[in-house]
């Protein structure tokens, strides 16, 4: 499968050994194909422009607050993809490369959604770089970049390890999963926010399928090489303090956060989703490379 860059001798796919349809990056790309199709341009934003203007100023800000932490990380997530697929596609995985294309294509969708919705429901261009903290800054402006782009010079598999828990573990696991909880427990029984909402049940969508694929990545990973298990497990417990850290920075700027948003609900949900990873990708040990494809299939569901 290891190839060089730069020289090949035959495809996979007119091989005999062909795609391998069974695998799971390929369930993966069948239900992209399926479900990653949905256009953020049919999403109506009237009703939401008329709650936006009924909202408090302190309701607004919290709301504005929010879309410029998802979408400052979806433009994040989307320059910084690329060397995560280079890296793979190098190996010659083609299975991966093609769910991987699937990936970045989402990515662009999510911020063509969060920046329509500014500029339909907000509408004035506001400079929301302010509300971005200092632990914000850190993992998206330092350690998500300088993390993926260091495959360049080195795809070596610990340091593939080293970028898939900084994207999917700790940006897509722990703090998009934290976001939509905020934004569902903001508006969903309120009744609030619908093309929000309808957008981000989408989003919430495509972003367990790159979750799943980051966890199949570094439980691969961790099967072809058990002693990469203790620095992805350094790496997770490192990132995860900053992280913990941007939820509870985003409650400083109020004292009481509107919508009735919990600091509490929030940390507890990211830590959950984090440890039943931590778990799985802890247990890949000593299975090999079909015990971890079995799994990973019969935890991701068909629809
Ligand atoms: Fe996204
Ligand atoms: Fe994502």
């Amino acid at each position: 499968m290891t190839a060089s860059p730069f020289v090949r001798d035959s495809f996979q796919s007119t091989s005999s050994l062909r795609l391998d349809r069974n695998s799971f990056p390929m369930r993966l790309f069948r239900k992209s194909k399926r479900l990653g199709i949905w256009d953020p341009d049919a999403i109506d934003f009237q009703t939401d422009r008329e709650h936006w203007l009924a909202f408090t100023q302190e309701e607004q800000k919290s709301l504005l607050h929010m879309t410029s932490l998802f979408l400052g990380g979806e433009e994040a997530v989307t320059l910084d993809l690329l060397p995560l697929i280079h890296a793979i596609a190098s190996e010659g995985r083609i299975e991966e490369e093609m769910f991987l294309a699937t990936f970045l294509w989402e990515e662009a969708k999510h911020i063509d959604f969060f920046a329509r919705f500014l500029e339909e429901v907000v509408v004035d261009p506001i400079d929301l770089g302010a509300l971005q903290g200092e632990q914000f800054k850190f993992l998206f402006f330092s350690e998500l970049p300088r993390s993926l782009r260091r495959l360049l010079e080195d795809p070596s598999p610990i340091a593939q390890a080293d970028a898939s828990v900084t994207y999917n573990m700790i940006i897509e696991g722990v703090l998009a999963e934290t976001g939509y909880h905020a934004y569902t427990t903001a508006f969903e029984s309120a009744g609030l926010m619908p093309g929000l909402l309808q957008g981000l049940v989408q989003i919430k969508r495509d972003e367990s399928r790159h979750i799943a694929y980051g966890v199949y990545l570094l439980c691969r990973l961790v099967a072809e090489d058990p002693q990469l298990w203790e620095g992805i497990e350094e790496r997770m417990n490192a990132l995860l303090i900053p992280a913990l850290g941007l939820i509870a920075e985003s409650f400083d700027l109020y004292e009481k956060m509107p919508f009735g948003i919990e600091l509490e609900d929030l940390t507890e949900m990211a830590s959950k989703n984090f440890l039943r990873r931590h778990r799985r990708i802890s247990d890949s040990r000593g299975k090999t490379f079909q015990e971890i494809q079995e799994l990973a299939l019969a935890v991701v569901s068909e629809d």
